[in-house]
């Protein structure tokens, strides 16, 4: 048995003592405010705590670390600290989506601690474990010595509640995404819940020459195992072009390591990670096409109407070639922009609950329900009147989630199963997503 304090709690432990901090918080304590930023890569700083006066990433702390210490989280911080730096988030504007910030809250709570009055430098050293992708860290660094110096002040952060013209309104929601109260989907549960894990091909191009559940459907704990033949209605789907299978079939190519060939459906997340492992998908393994230009012009067409998704021409002005003629020089180049990563914080977690009305409720992080909606019930065969979306605030976006990541998945298995079911991308589909976008062909 591993014993430690929480949050001013005699806690203890029965269990598996490598099991991390962070999945104890969470998943025994109910305690969401540490969030699941990068899930054990200790990458982001969004699970940071304190353990004994000192930062701890619980992603990557066993329990066996936290015997006989003491673990503090937002919930445990005393009333005025929370409260202060609460607010000066808020009034700095240094919450966005709020992924990130309970981890920094906790951060600059042991700073102000051990240094009741830091140098700016002194802040940005001590941040440099967590990570922001939203706010930029100016406003952070300007918050937390806002904190400093009304905490050392006893002085209250003002609170501004006026709106309208001529005040300075604050965030929406801003103060409860800085203490982490705001539940993420990653955070949401429910009666009943089950869980699904994406079985991701093996090879960026392959032929799937057959996918085999049979090992995987006899782990104790799965429920089912969902191939592209179980999807009722239109398989294909895409915001622009319909040309993304949401589950790859036998007989069909892959074009990237995020094409999903099965799901998952277990009583619990591990179990459905577990059975993915005894999939057996028999492969012809194709070469790749990973680069935009060579695949403009190779012989190999990965999209039956050919590479070249889209051509946009722009005419503005006089003829370009008459320009050219006209101009006393010319410069030719190639002029490339770099592949920017969107790297939202939030782990991707979508929850389907089936509804009385044989339709369905879908809880999206995206940055498009009503697209959402239209391919989920093209999906599952539905009228669009029985899928409702449910938009849950995203950590983190930049574009990055206007397509379909998970609530699809989710909402298929919910429907066949009739039982809620949470499906979590987990960082890797992150990864996986963005190869896929460079393995497309333009
Ligand atoms: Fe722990 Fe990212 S560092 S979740
Ligand atoms: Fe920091 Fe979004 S506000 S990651």
């Amino acid at each position: 048995m591993i014993k430690f304090t929480l949050n001013g709690q005699e806690t203890e432990f029965t269990g598996d003592e490598k099991t991390s901090l962070l999945h104890f918080l969470r998943e025994a304590k109910g305690i969401t405010s540490v969030k699941d930023g990068c899930s054990g890569q200790a990458a982001c700083g969004a699970c940071l705590v304190e353990l004994d006066g000192k930062p701890a990433l619980a992603c990557s702390t066993p329990l066996k670390r936290a015997v006989g210490k003491k673990i503090v989280t937002i919930e445990g911080f005393p009333e005025n600290v929370r409260r202060t730096l609460g607010r000066a988030f808020v009034a700095k504007g240094a919450v966005q989506c709020g992924y990130c910030t309970p981890g920094i809250l906790s951060r600059a709570k042991i700073l102000l601690e051990s240094n009741p009055d830091p140098s700016r430098v002194e802040v940005v050293k001590a941040l440099r474990a967590n990570v922001c992708r939203c706010t930029g860290y100016v406003k952070i660094i300007d918050a937390i010595l806002l904190a400093a110096q009304a905490l050392r002040q006893h002085q209250e952060i003002a609170w501004e509640k006026n709106t309208g013209i001529g005040y300075a309104t604050p965030k929406y929601e801003g103060y409860e995404k800085a203490l982490g109260i705001n539940p993420f989907i990653h955070d949401m549960k429910f009666e009943g819940l089950l869980f699904g894990a994406l079985k991701f091909s093996d090879h960026p191009r392959a032929m799937v020459k057959s996918i085999d559940v049979s090992a995987a459907e006899q782990l104790p704990g799965v429920i089912r195992v969902f191939t592209a033949q179980d999807i009722p209605g239109q398989r294909y789907q895409g915001i622009h072009v319909k040309d993304w299978p949401m589950l790859v079939a036998e007989g069909e190519e892959t074009r990237c390591i995020g094409d999903v060939l099965a799901g998952v459906v277990a009583q619990s997340e591990e179990i459905a990670r577990q059975a993915l492992g005894h999939i057996q998908i028999d492969y012809e393994v194709l070469e790749p096409l990973v680069e935009m230009t060579a695949a403009a012009d190779s012989p190999v067409n990965i999209h039956p109407d050919g590479n070249l998704l889209k051509e946009t021409v722009i005419c503005r002005g006089d003829p370009v070639d008459q320009v050219l003629a006209d101009s006393a020089h010319m410069v030719e180049g190639v002029f490339e922009t770099p592949f920017v990563e969107h790297a939202f914080l939030e782990t991707e977690s979508s929850i389907a609950q089936p509804d009385a009305t044989n339709g369905l409720t879908v809880y999206s992080q995206s940055q498009g329900i009503f697209k959402d909606r239209q391919q989920i019930a093209s999906l599952l065969n539905l009228p669009e009147e029985k899928v409702d979306i449910v938009q849950v605030s995203a950590g983190g976006g930049f574009g990055g989630k206007e397509d379909l990541t998970v609530q699809h998945h989710a909402a298929l298995y919910a429907m066949a199963l009739q039982r809620p079911v949470k499906e979590i991308g987990r960082a890797v589909q992150q990864e996986c997503r963005d190869r896929r976008l460079i393995s497309y062909a333009v």
